[in-house]
C-alpha cells in the first residue's frame, strides 16, 4: 500500500513512575504522529517502601515500541525513517544487576520510597553541627532519602545477591535509563553502562562542578566506583538499538539511542526554557518546578535543589536549573482511587471536586514520603484537617486538587525569594494538566497565569529533541522564528488575592501539624 513520506522521524522512550510510553514525532512539525502507554505497577511491600519490577518496566518498554510500530503501519508511516530514539526517564531510582546474567538482583527502589529514613537521619546526626546540607556544595542536594546513593547503601548492606555480585565485580548500578539503555544495546552480549549527567546529578554521587563521579562523595556512601555507568553528555550517540525478538519493534533495530535526560530536564528542553530565569513546572506522580540559572549552577537558601538541567553535546556547555521537587500530585489521584476508592478515575475526581467548588475549610497535606521541597522533612506524614459533619468526600477530592496547588505555591515563593525576580507567569505539562479545574486553581492560588502548551508531551518531545540534534536531525521546536506557532491555553487567576493568600495560610497551618504529627 501507498506510505505516507513525512522525512525523518524522532522518538522518545518515556519511562516513568506510574507509565512508560513510546511516542513518536514529525521532526518537520514536532506533531505526535503515534503512541503507546502502558501502566507500571508499584509494589508497597512494607510501610514506606516503593518498587518496581525491572523486568516488568524493560518489558513495558518492548510492548510501547511494538504496539506504536503496529500503529504507524496502520498510518501507512515508514517505520525507517526514525532516525534517532531518546530516553527519558522517572529519576534516582535505583537498580543492581549482574552484568553475566543480565538479571536484576532486587527490585527497583522508587524514589519515593521511605526505607532509607534511619540511614539518612544517622548520617545527618554525624556531620558537623547536624546539617543536612553537608554535601551540598557538591551535590546541591541536601542529604534526603530521596536520592539514589542511600539506597544503593541500602540494597549492598541489606541484599546478599547485590553484596555478592559486587564482591565477584559482577554488580552494575543505574538509574532506569541506565538500565534501558544497557538492554536495549545487547544486554549482558556487549550492552553499553552509561547514564547523562542530568540523571547522574540526582544519585548525590555525582560532583555537579567538575560534572563526573567524585571518589570522596562515593568513599562517603561506601560505593565502589567500578559499579557506576559511564557519565555522558545528554545529546550524543550512546549506542544502537538491537532489538530482533519482536518483528515490528525488530525494524528499530540499528537506530542509534542518541538522547537522554531525566524526565524534568527533558520537559525543561521540551518546554523550551532555554533562557536564563525560564521555567516549567510538571505533574507527574510527582511535581517538579525546574528554572534554568544558565551556565552556573545557584545555590538555594530556601530549600531547592540544584541540579544540571541539560547538556546538549559532548562539547556544548551545560547548563543548571533550580529545582522545586513536590513527592506526591498525581500519586494522591492514585491514593484516592486505589487505597479509599472514592473515585473510578482521575476524570471522576475533577467532576467529584467541581461539584462543590470548595474544600469547605478542609485542608490535606499528603506528605505520604515526607516532605520534600522547601522542607526536607522525611518524618512528615499526611495529614487531613478541618473536617466537620458536613465534609463529604467531594470536599475531600477539591482538598486533594487544592494541595497539588499549594504545594506548588511553595516551591514558586521559594524560587522567587532564591531568585529575586518573580515569575509572572508558570509554563505547566504533564499528565494532570489535563484537568481545568486543577489549572484554574493553581492560577488562583499562585495569583499568576498559568500556560499550557497544546501538545502535553513535553517530556518526550525533550528526549527527542536531544536524540535528533545528536544525529543532525533538528526539530521543528529548536529554532526560535518558528516558536510563534507553538499554541498554547492560558488560566489567568480569578479570585481576589486577599483569599487566596487567606487559603494558603491555613494550608500552612495544616503542613506545620503533619511535620510535627508525632510530638
Ligand atoms: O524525581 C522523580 C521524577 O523524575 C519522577 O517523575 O513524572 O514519574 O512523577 P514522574
Amino acid at each position: 500500500s501507498h506510505r505516507i513520506t513525512l522525512g525523518p522521524l524522532v522518538a522518545a522512550i518515556d519511562q516513568g513512575t506510574s507509565s512508560t510510553r513510546f511516542l513518536v514525532f514529525n521532526s518537520k512539525t514536532a506533531e505526535l504522529l503515534s503512541h503507546h502507554q502502558v501502566e507500571i505497577k508499584q509494589s508497597f511491600p512494607k510501610e514506606g517502601w516503593v518498587e518496581e519490577d525491572p523486568k516488568e518496566i524493560l518489558q513495558s518498554v518492548y510492548e510501547c515500541m511494538e504496539r506504536t510500530c503496529e500503529k504507524l503501519m496502520q498510518l501507512n508511516i515508514d517505520i525507517s525513517n526514525i532516525k534517532a530514539i531518546g530516553v527519558t526517564n522517572q529519576r534516582e531510582t535505583t537498580l543492581v544487576w549482574d552484568k553475566e546474567t543480565g538479571e536484576p538482583l532486587y527490585n527497583a527502589i522508587v524514589w519515593l520510597d521511605l526505607r532509607t529514613q534511619s540511614t539518612v537521619e544517622r548520617l545527618i546526626n554525624r556531620t558537623p553541627g547536624r546539617n543536612k546540607n553537608h554535601l551540598r556544595h557538591k551535590t546541591g542536594l541536601p542529604i534526603s532519602t530521596y536520592f539514589s546513593a542511600v539506597k544503593l547503601r541500602w540494597l549492598m548492606d541489606n541484599v546478599d545477591e547485590v553484596r555478592d555480585a559486587v564482591v565477584s565485580h559482577r554488580a552494575m548500578f543505574g538509574t532506569v535509563d541506565s538500565w534501558l539503555i544497557w538492554c536495549l544495546t545487547g544486554g549482558k552480549s556487549g550492552g553499553v553502562h552509561c547514564t547523562d549527567v542530568t540523571n547522574a546529578s540526582r544519585t548525590m554521587l555525582f560532583n555537579i562542578h567538575t560534572m563526573d563521579w567524585d571518589p570522596e562523595l562515593c568513599k562517603y556512601f561506601g560505593i565502589p566506583m567500578e559499579i557506576l555507568p559511564r557519565v555522558r553528555s545528554s545529546s550524543e550517540i550512546y549506542g544502537l538499538m538491537k532489538i530482533s525478538s519482536c518483528w515490528k519493534s525488530g525494524a528499530l533495530s540499528g537506530i542509534p539511542i542518541s538522547g537522554c535526560l531525566g524526565d524534568q530536564s527533558a520537559a525543561l528542553v521540551g518546554q523550551m526554557c532555554f533562557q536564563d530565569g525560564q521555567a516549567k513546572n510538571t505533574y507527574g506522580t510527582g511535581c517538579f518546578l525546574l528554572r534554568n540559572t544558565g551556565a552556573k549552577p545557584v545555590m538555594s537558601d530556601h530549600g531547592l535543589l540544584t541540579t544540571v538541567a541539560y547538556k546538549l553535546g559532548r562539547d556544548k556547555p551545560a547548563c543548571y536549573a533550580l529545582e522545586g521537587s513536590v513527592a506526591i500530585a498525581g500519586a494522591v489521584v492514585r491514593w484516592l482511587e486505589d487505597n479509599l476508592g472514592i473515585i473510578g478515575s482521575s476524570e471522576e475526581l475533577e467532576k467529584l471536586a467541581a461539584s462543590v467548588g470548595t474544600s469547605y475549610g478542609c485542608y490535606f497535606v499528603p506528605a505520604f514520603s515526607g516532605l520534600y521541597a522547601p522542607y526536607w522533612e522525611p518524618s512528615a506524614r499526611g495529614i487531613i484537617c478541618g473536617l466537620t459533619q458536613f465534609t463529604n468526600k467531594s470536599h475531600l477530592a477539591f482538598a486533594a486538587l487544592e494541595a497539588v496547588c499549594f504545594q506548588t505555591r511553595e516551591i514558586l515563593d521559594a524560587m522567587n525569594q532564591d531568585s529575586g525576580i518573580p515569575l509572572t507567569q508558570l509554563q505547566v505539562d504533564g499528565g494532570m494538566t489535563s484537568n481545568k479545574l486543577l489549572m484554574q486553581l493553581q492560577a488562583d492560588i499562585l495569583c499568576i497565569p498559568v500556560v499550557k502548551p497544546s501538545m502535553p508531551e513535553t517530556t518526550a518531545l525533550g528526549a527527542a529533541m536531544a536524540a535528533g540534534a545528536a544525529e543532525g536531525v533538528s526539530v521543528w521546536s529548536l529554532n526560535p522564528e518558528d516558536l510563534s506557532e507553538v499554541t498554547s491555553e492560558k488560566f489567568d487567576p480569578q479570585i481576589n488575592p486577599e483569599e487566596s493568600e487567606f487559603r494558603y495560610a491555613r494550608w500552612k497551618k495544616a503542613v506545620e501539624k503533619s511535620k510535627n504529627w508525632e510530638t
